[in-house]
């Protein structure tokens, strides 16, 4: 079984719960985009991880772990997270780097912060973590990519040529340049300390297709963060869906067979952009509280607000979703007011689609359903049947309106406080 885990929202869904939940049936976990702007919580053994690039699998010695092509990997950053994981006691893994990802270097990092500097009060919010620049540079052929690393003469052939683009760029941004001695020298170390894990990912995976093993892909951020898909501009710069999976693989369309979405029961967005289902108030504050809605990465507070089911729609359109988990539910018992967004009222005109320009976005009203409350305490429930009768009746009338059903129900963030229905 090959099985996309993807959000269905802007990030943030809780994905790192499901997959760590999935994965204990997985031989491989694989990450096919994005980097270290991704941070998933994993709850294990009574400790806390915070992982940022590596794949979750990363705690099971047998489950290979693979930083597919499609990612942009911060070599120091990963070997960071590497060092944390050995101090924390976790020395026995697998796991494996494509020599086709691309590399994010310093520059990106410093480029990422200035090009959100220079756009003033229209900043995307970004991670900063040179997330964009990177890809940017894979597309205008100037990247570097992992594999490089372990070739002398042709990385510094590459850094050379990269050099002598982005200089011109830090220049005009009125930043410091790099030299090329000291950056060639720590990225052919990186590469070093790298070596025992990069190899070509795609053959590697393609033989475990073959082998009919059980691959769990693991996006980062969500459907309304793609870059073709999402809200552009105020997206990531990759594709978080499950059409990133083969580009980002190496594995063929045909390889995979279903699609789970991950979805809030509510809605969150961290970064700037339209969000129109957004709560302000005493209301945002209870859910944001309830919820813990902080980044994992950068600690910023989460915008919060009702279940949008128009994007939610669009999510399961692009992804091909077969099944949905819905998570953090326990956080919605006991709300005061509780609502579905079901269409968007445009310019006077109800639609059902998401407007591909921000101007048209950002004028969006959300059309809402009210929804009765619930107030029982559900995070030690177990099964769909013994929810109250009102949380059952909003987890269908989600079914009814994104004409997708649910697999799991998440009542807390413990492995054991999931609801397989
Ligand atoms: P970037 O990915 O750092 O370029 O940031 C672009 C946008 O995506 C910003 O609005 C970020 O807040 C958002 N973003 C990036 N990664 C995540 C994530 O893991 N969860 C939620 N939002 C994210």
């Amino acid at each position: 079984m090959r099985l996309v885990v993807t959000g269905a929202q802007w990030g943030d869904e809780g994905k790192g719960k499901m997959t760590d939940f999935l994965a204990q049936k997985s031989d491989v976990v694989v990450r096919y985009q994005g980097g270290n702007n991704a941070g998933h919580t994993i709850l294990f053994n009574g400790n806390k991880y915070a992982l940022q690039s590596i794949p979750s699998g990363i705690f099971n010695p047998k489950i290979k772990n693979v930083m597919a092509n499609g990612m942009v990997v911060n070599p120091k950053a990963a070997l960071e997270e590497l060092a944390k994981l050995h101090s924390m006691g976790i020395t026995d893994y697998q796991l494996f780097i494509s020599d086709r990802a691309a590399v994010i270097m310093p520059y990106h990092i410093a480029l990422d912060g200035a090009y959100e500097t220079a756009k003033g009060g229209k900043m995307i919010g970004t991670t900063k973590k040179g997330i964009g620049t990177a890809y940017a540079d894979k597309y205008a052929r100037i990247g570097i990519r992992i594999g490089d690393l372990l070739d002398r003469d042709y990385f510094a052939e590459r850094l050379n040529d990269a050099l002598s683009v982005k200089n011109l760029e830090l220049k005009m941004l009125g930043l410091e340049t790099m030299e090329f001695e000291p950056l060639f020298e720590e990225y052919l170390e990186y590469g070093q300390k790298l070596k025992p894990f990069i190899c070509d990912t795609s053959i590697l995976l393609n033989k475990e297709v073959e082998k009919d093993s059980n691959i769990l892909f693991e996006g980062a951020q969500g459907v309304m963060l793609c870059i073709e898909h999402g809200t552009y501009p105020f997206v990531t710069s990759s594709s978080p869906s499950t059409i990133g999976v083969p580009i980002g693989t190496g594995i063929p369309p045909k390889y995979i067979d279903h699609a789970l979405g991950i979805c809030k029961a509510y809605n969150t967005r961290v970064g700037a952009g339209s969000f129109p289902t957004e709560l302000d108030g005493d209301l945002a504050h209870w859910i944001r509280e309830r919820g813990h809605e902080y980044g994992t990465v950068t600690g910023r507070p989460r915008r919060v607000g009702y279940l949008d089911t128009v994007a939610l729609r669009h999510a399961c359109r692009i992804s091909g979703l077969d099944s949905l988990a819905i998570m953090l539910f326990d956080v919605l018992s006991g709300i005061s007011e509780l609502k579905i967004c079901t269409n968007y009222e445009l310019d006077g005109e109800i639609i059902d689609f998401i407007p591909s320009t921000l101007s048209a976005y950002n004028r969006c009203k959300p059309v809402f359903i009210d929804m009765p409350i619930w107030n029982e305490d559900i995070t030690q429930i177990k099964s769909f049947g013994d929810l109250p009768e009102n949380a059952k009746f909003y987890l269908k009338k989600i079914e009814e309106l994104v004409k997708t059903k649910i697999a799991y129900v998440s009542v807390g963030p413990d492995r054991t406080q999931t609801i397989e229905i």
